[in-house]
């Protein structure tokens, strides 16, 4: 029997309109330009409205990825929403966006992997496809990252913005003339480093206090300097491993889409990877740090640019809160 292959057929992004540049960030805290782009490579950020929200921006992402597929949110039987900046703790943000997509027939969850929670998600899909389980999967990963920052704390304000991506997953042969094969997906996991980034309010072990309210510590912290060191060492590992797996070499790789998390840890990786610099899709210099949503609009706008000619492979690698990974090859049809 001819094995299923789950197939990307649509990609969607969402950026939401207003810039924070770091310009700005100097007026809010001691700062620079300077630093700010020789140590991390963001020139601006993306900040939603006060009314935009990962459900929100998650939908426009959907909608997009749905139109370019062509295929009706009718259709759709499931949703998989990769966000660690939930509208809510409960319900998910899953249940708001089929809502919000009309997408009746589909059943929604949230899944909670930090900024590797799109690469999760894309694995999970892969398996209903495969499995024959389920037929057409949108894959979201939204993040209103502006809502967790602090923006007295220099160290994690320069660094994050908001966005969401989209992908529809199915099987190959289901109407789409082009896509991306999801050749493998590679996950990872430390709990033993939770602590490195987190956010420790707003959970169970510490509810709302004045105390917790006025300490700050229902927003994101992280310890950046040991974070960069796990960063470069996982995706490393992750690559490693999903080339191995699918015994493809180094060299067939025409693009990598890292997570943008700081332009220097992307170029350790595709110099460990002697990937070319010009074939690493960049788009942290204008929209920073965005958590899980940076690999799928990074890919869109590889898709947008036609920069993969068909057979090409590309390769998707993030790393984030968790600690988690997680790398997955993909291949131009
Ligand atoms: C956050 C990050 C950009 C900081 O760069 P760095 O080179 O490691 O810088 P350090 O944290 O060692 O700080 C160096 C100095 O700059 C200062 N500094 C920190 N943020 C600053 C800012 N925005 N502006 C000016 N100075 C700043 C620090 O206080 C420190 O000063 P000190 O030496 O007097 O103590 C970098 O560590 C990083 O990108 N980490 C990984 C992030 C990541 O991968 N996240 C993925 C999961 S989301």
């Amino acid at each position: 029997m001819k094995k299923t292959i789950a197939t990307i057929t649509g990609l969607g992004s969402y950026l939401p309109e207003r810039a924070l540049t770091n310009a700005d960030l100097e007026k809010m805290v001691e700062t620079s330009h300077e630093w700010i782009v020789t140590r991390s490579g963001i020139v601006e950020r993306r900040i939603a409205a006060e009314k935009e929200y990962a459900s929100t921006m998650g939908i426009e992402a959907a909608k997009k990825a749905l139109e370019h597929a062509g295929v009706k949110a009718a259709d759709v039987d499931c949703i998989i929403v990769s966000t660690m900046t939930p509208d809510f703790l409960c319900p998910s943000t899953a249940a708001i966006i089929q809502h919000g997509l009309q997408a009746h027939r589909a059943f929604a969850f949230d899944i909670q992997a930090a900024c590797s929670g799109f690469i999760y998600g894309l694995s999970l899909a892969k398996a209903f496809i495969e499995s024959g389980a389920h037929s057409s999967i949108l894959v979201i990963a939204t993040e209103k990252n502006s809502a967790f920052v602090d923006y007295t704390d220099r160290t994690t304000c320069v660094l994050f913005g908001d966005g969401a991506g989209a992908a529809l997953v199915q099987k190959a042969g289901s109407g789409c003339a082009s896509g991306y094969t999801i050749d493998h997906v590679c996950l990872g996991t430390d709990g033993e480093q939770s602590e490195l980034i987190c956010i420790p309010a707003s959970g169970c072990r510490q509810p709302a206090t004045d105390e917790s309210v006025r300490t700050r510590q229902h927003y994101l912290k992280m310890v950046g300097s040991e974070v960069y060191k796990h960063a470069v060492r996982r995706m490393e590992m992750a690559i490693k491993h999903c080339l191995e797996a699918m015994q493809v070499p180094e060299s067939d790789i025409s693009w990598l889409i890292p997570h943008q998390a700081n332009l220097r840890i992307m170029e350790a990786i595709s110099k460990r990877f002697s990937i070319p610099w010009e074939r690493v899709v960049k788009t942290i210099e204008k929209y920073g740090n965005t958590s899980s949503s940076t690999v799928p609009i990074a890919l869109h706008e590889l898709d947008r640019s036609s920069g993969l000619k068909q057979d090409e492979r590309c390769l998707l690698v993030a790393f984030g809160g968790g600690l988690t990974w997680g790398a997955s090859l993909l291949t131009k049809i």
